[in-house]
């Protein structure tokens, strides 16, 4: 995670110890319970911090409701991101300079007015890609019922993408995450980590692990394994998180534009 250049992290990929034996008990532990088969991501209205500790420990997906009034994250707009927060930096990884919130969402609305279908192959998509959120947005955003330490800084995730292409492509991260969804629909494909071997993930990775297999463009004749794949689908309103427990494969699609989530990593 730290600030090393990019050569290196690329030159040098080879997941720690911790990740190694996280995904390996957490496929063990999903085969044990037989996640593959599960059909539906269970929901849990207003959750207390102890049930939240009981789904992560039996490694279970779960859509936490009822998050009202705290963090009021019903009815944000896009416009009215760039008047609380105009002049907080967006660092868009994609981005050759920096801009300010005021800035992003303007170019967010210039490109919304465009078509996608008239886009050239290889546009640059307005999205903040999982970019460090701001500080300033940290009160409103911040992590909800553990403390800020022990997260890992959370990352935003804003702007638009057509509804068939990735936000984020078949991969699993060695973390318990928590996604808030703020603006717009986002819809979450899952896999369990016992199925592992019908996804074909990469054996050269760091900490997050991507799958060499694309559902969103299925290609059986190379990976024929991944026909035997399921994965449970779940859709995030606004307003509503999911906790996903450390080492489920997933891709998430943005359903609707402009889009906006917040994700926090726990440590442990
Ligand atoms: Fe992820």
């Amino acid at each position: 995670m730290g600030p090393e250049p990019n050569h290196l992290g690329k030159s040098c990929l080879r997941p720690s110890n911790f990740t190694l034996e996280r995904f390996k008990s957490v496929g063990e532990l999903h085969r044990q319970k037989g996640y593959r088969n599960l059909t539906e991501v269970e929901y849990l209205h207003n959750p207390t911090q102890r049930q939240i500790l009981e789904v992560i420990s039996e490694s279970r997906p779960v859509v936490i409701t009822g998050l009202e009034p705290s963090p009021p994250c019903k009815d944000w707009t896009i416009d009215k991101l760039a008047e609380r927060y105009g002049d907080a930096i967006v660092r868009v990884r994609s981005a050759t300079q920096k801009q300010n919130m005021r800035e992003f969402v303007q170019e967010l609305k210039d490109f919304m007015e465009n078509p996608y279908d008239q886009m050239v192959e290889g546009f640059v998509k307005p999205y903040t890609e999982g970019a460090t959120m701001p500080e300033e947005m940290w009160p409103d955003f911040g992590p909800l019922f553990f403390d800020h330490e022990d997260f890992i800084p959370p990352q935003l995730w804003l702007g638009a993408v057509p509804t068939h292409i990735p936000t984020s492509s078949l991969h699993r991260d060695p973390h318990c995450g928590f996604l808030l969804q703020v603006i717009g629909r986002k819809r979450l494909d899952l896999y369990s980590a016992d199925q592992e071997e019908l996804i074909y993930p990469h054996k050269a990775y760091n900490n997050y692990q991507p799958c060499w297999f694309r559902p969103e463009n299925p290609d059986y004749t190379i990976f024929p394994k991944a026909k035997k794949a399921k994965c449970i689908s779940v859709t995030l309103n606004p307003g509503e998180m999911i906790v996903q427990p450390a080492g489920w494969f997933h891709q998430v699609y943005a359903l609707d534009s402009p889009n906006m989530s917040v994700s926090y990593f726990w440590r442990y």
